[in-house]
């Protein structure tokens, strides 16, 4: 299939919501004949995008469906580099790890993977992610940026920043983020990021992003192991949620912060982030058990934690929980 054209179509349509285009101007549009065109949209519907023929009269699409199919989060994306060319697959062992082929096969900056499922998806510290089948969003975005290692956690905040602000804006939920980089609703973790990168000489080569975010799962939907620390933004908004239109989102805010990082405007990021986290000021459990206050955060991305005797730990990677 054409997926530019399909594209094309599927946008045309998306932009005349709900209204009836004339199959003329839709032929005309497309630069093919009537009989092409009728026949490439049986092809969508095969594909379950919802569109409606009226005899004599013309397409109408009814609703955006709710599929992660090129054609549709083509048509939804408005960013010029991110989140393009775009990797759609049904299922797949971890999205970070087939980002990562196809990193060392060339593909580009801003090229995206995209699963409905995985069956081995991976989490930080060697945990595992959650990710059923047609629910949520797992994505991995491959970044080459000419930076040092020791810039790669103002990378990974520049993520949990452009996440946050697009369910905080978009949506209007209100997402925080809990250091370093986990998006949490409510106190509870909504999506999570697993930055994974190649190096040569202390530089990275590229970087792999993965982003898990939790869309459409329910409340009973989580495994037991995580069912009291885990939400969705459906669980959280009361709605369910058009998964492509998410991802044409985050894409296109993941370009505007990248292109601050690139800018000198990283100022900018780590204000956003210490703005919208709730580990700052609160009291945190280390891994090990050991406890403390969380006071600030270096613009290397290293939580600063003050201990009961006064003595400040400069935390560089790992976790902590957050005590409410
Ligand atoms: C975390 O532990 O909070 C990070 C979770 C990252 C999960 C995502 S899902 C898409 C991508 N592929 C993976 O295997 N992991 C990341």
């Amino acid at each position: 299939m054409s997926t530019d054209k399909d594209s094309l179509l599927i946008s045309i349509l998306v932009g005349k919501r709900g209204e009836v285009v004339s199959g003329e101007e839709m032929a005309q549009a497309l630069g093919m004949s009537r009989v092409a065109l009728h026949k490439r949209v049986e092809h969508l519907k095969a594909w379950g995008i919802p569109i409606r023929s009226i005899p004599r009269k013309g397409y109408v699409l009814e609703e955006i469906p709710d599929l992660l199919i090129p054609p549709i989060y083509l048509a939804l994306l408005k960013s010029r580099q991110m989140g393009r060319p775009y990797h759609y697959l049904e299922r797949v062992e971890s999205t970070n790890r087939t980002a990562k082929a196809l990193a060392h096969q060339g593909a580009p900056h801003g090229t995206l993977v995209v699963a409905e499922s995985q069956t081995r998806g991976r989490g930080r510290l060697g945990r595992s992610w959650f990710s059923p089948k047609g629910e949520n969003i797992y994505l991995s975005l491959i970044l080459r940026p000419n930076i040092s290692v020791m810039e790669v956690p103002q990378l990974t905040f520049l993520v949990s920043v452009a996440l946050t602000q697009v369910i905080r804006e978009k949506l209007q939920l209100d997402a925080l983020i809990k250091w370093p980089n986990d998006v949490y609703i409510k106190g509870r973790k909504v999506a999570g990021i697993l930055m994974e990168m190649e190096t040569r000489e202390r530089r990275s080569l590229f970087l792999v992003a993965g982003v898990g975010l939790n869309v459409n799962t329910p409340a009973d939907g989580f495994p037991p192991e995580i069912s009291t620390r885990a939400t969705s933004l459906m669980v959280e908004g009361k709605q369910r949620y058009l998964r492509p239109q998410l991802l044409a989102w985050i894409m296109e805010a993941l370009e505007v912060w990248y292109e601050r990082f690139q800018t000198d405007q990283r100022e900018d990021i780590l204000r956003y982030w210490r703005e919208h986290n709730f580990t700052l000021g609160k009291p945190v459990k280390l891994q090990g058990g050991r406890v403390g206050w969380a006071i600030g955060v270096t613009p290397q991305g290293a939580l600063l934690v003050r201990r009961p005797g006064g003595s400040i730990l400069s935390l560089g990677a790992g976790d902590v929980e957050v005590l409410e």
